[in-house]
């Protein structure tokens, strides 16, 4: 993929993905009927830098996307929420979530560092059944040196329900073994 190129993208650039978001999240069109609905809810769940949207390109065709969310923070420690992460259908196994995923991890790991934030911890989930996505984050989380957990929450949405899967520093764990926790936790 000679073409490909991976561009951080900027509220006024949003609107470019609805189409997109329209045809590969089919679920949230009986819910957003109309555009307004659905841009409102991908823009007001979090504006740069809160909410980095970055996009895979080739030449100028928007090809995949992907979000990472400041979930939340604690002393120099930055949580963030991957949600979001799709490519187009004709695009799939070729590789490009994987290079859009490495090198926005990188840009958005590197901006929270300069604020003083070192990425702690990722979450993201899924829906059971997606064996691709699910199979894809693990392997995602753990190539850049996390620790994944998942949790499935059965019934959640769905018979089979949700995963949850967790990447954390393996620093962190190692920190983390120093504390005490109640047994009734
Ligand atoms: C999940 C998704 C984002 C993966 O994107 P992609 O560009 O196809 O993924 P890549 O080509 O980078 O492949 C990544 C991994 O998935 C694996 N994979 C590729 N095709 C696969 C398939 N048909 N079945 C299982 N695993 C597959 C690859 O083997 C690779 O793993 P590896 O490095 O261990 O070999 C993409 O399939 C998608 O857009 N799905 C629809 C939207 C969606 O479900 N998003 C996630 C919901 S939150």
């Amino acid at each position: 993929m000679g073409d490909l190129s991976i561009v951080c993208l900027r509220e006024k650039d949003i609107p470019k993905l609805l189409p997109l978001i329209r045809r590969i999240y089919p679920k949230e069109n009986s819910i957003f009927k109309n555009d307004n609905l659905l841009l409102n809810w991908v823009i007001k769940s979090g504006n740069y830098p809160s909410a980095q949207w970055y996009a895979a390109k080739i030449k100028d065709e928007i090809v995949g996307f992907t979000r990472w969310y400041l979930y939340d923070t604690s002393e120099d420690k930055i949580l963030l929420m991957l949600s979001w992460t799709a490519v187009k259908k004709e695009y799939e196994s070729k590789y490009i979530s994987t290079k859009l995923l490495n090198d926005s991890y990188l840009k958005v790991r590197s901006y929270w560092k300069k604020k003083g934030l070192n990425v702690a911890g990722v979450w993201v989930e899924t829906d059971t059944w997606n064996i691709k996505a699910r199979h894809f984050y693990k392997h995602f989380l753990s190539s850049i040196g996390f620790n994944v957990k998942k949790k499935i929450v059965s019934n959640l949405w769905g018979k089979e329900g949700v995963v949850f899967i967790f990447g954390v520093t393996k620093s962190f764990l190692k920190r983390q073994k120093s504390l005490h926790y109640p047994s009734s936790f």
